[in-house]
């Protein structure tokens, strides 16, 4: 199996950033921060705080495949609706912390906001906890009671907000497809080519919020959002019955 090299730590000229003790995959060394190693000969790297899975010569995430008898396939897609917390072992402050639906936006962290009219008063959701249906072909909607819903969309600039109640309206360039939830698996953003979720810390130029916000990232704003970090959205059940809250605010 895998064994410490004596190389013990690394040092890189640029920054300081410092190396693990590298470790042998078979024949070749690798940095276990950013690779495993299967089989003792199949390096995946870690993606996300992931490290991928090893799939009869393939690597994958199990955010959204599975691997049964050396086969690789999709999760099944999560039927019913869920909750979502932040994966990414490597960023202690968010991992396992829910996204949570505030000013029409989803956050890393923090707390759900909701609303409820009181002429519905008695049978309102408790509407503390921020749960997403997937809808069909790609779109994904709050799991909320309000007539019409309100519709999950990445904005023009790819942060994710979702409809204010009693209104369809999204800015011009918001995308309301593309989004798959697997379930035991995670919520994946597939427009752009995937290159997944990314979680920003709060800033001056970013949405009005105390918390970290979430953003998918592409080809064209990798660059822009590289103080950001990758995460993964993992997909639990909703434990409660039927709508989540009346409408999220
Ligand atoms: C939401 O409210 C319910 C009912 O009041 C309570 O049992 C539950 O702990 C609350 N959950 C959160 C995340 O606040
Ligand atoms: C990537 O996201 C930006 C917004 O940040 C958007 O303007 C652009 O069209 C997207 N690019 C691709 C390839 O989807």
């Amino acid at each position: 199996m895998t064994r410490f090299s004596l190389t013990a730590a690394v040092l890189i000229g640029l920054g300081h950033r410092v190396l693990g003790a590298l470790e042998q995959c078979g024949p070749a060394q690798y940095d276990p921060t950013n690779y495993v190693c299967w089989e003792n000969q199949f390096l995946c790297p870690v993606t996300a705080g992931e490290g991928l899975s090893y799939c009869n010569g393939a690597c994958y995430s199990k955010f959204m495949y599975t691997c049964n008898n050396n086969i690789l396939s999709l999760l099944p897609p999560a039927e019913s609706a869920f909750t979502l917390t932040v994966s990414n072992p490597a960023l202690p402050q968010l991992d396992g912390k829910p996204v949570t639906a505030q000013g029409l936006r989803l956050w890393l962290g923090g707390e759900t906001k909701s609303y409820c009219p009181s002429v519905v008063d008695p049978n309102c959701p408790p509407g503390n906890v921020t749960s997403i249906v997937a809808g069909g072909f790609g779109g994904a909607g709050m799991n909320t009671m309000v007539p019409g819903g309100q519709q999950v969309y990445l904005t023009p600039d790819w942060n994710v907000g979702y409809t204010q109640a009693h209104s369809a309206y999204m800015p011009f360039g918001s995308t309301s497809t593309g989004f798959a939830a697997y379930q035991g698996g995670g919520f994946i953003n597939l427009n752009g080519n995937g290159w997944g979720w990314v979680a920003c810390p709060p800033r001056a130029s970013g949405p009005a919020g105390p918390e970290w916000t979430l953003y998918g990232r592409n080809s064209t704003n990798a660059e822009s959002l590289n103080y950001c970090t990758p995460i993964n959205l993992k997909v639990t059940p909703y434990p409660g019955q039927g709508a989540a809250a009346w409408q999220y605010t």
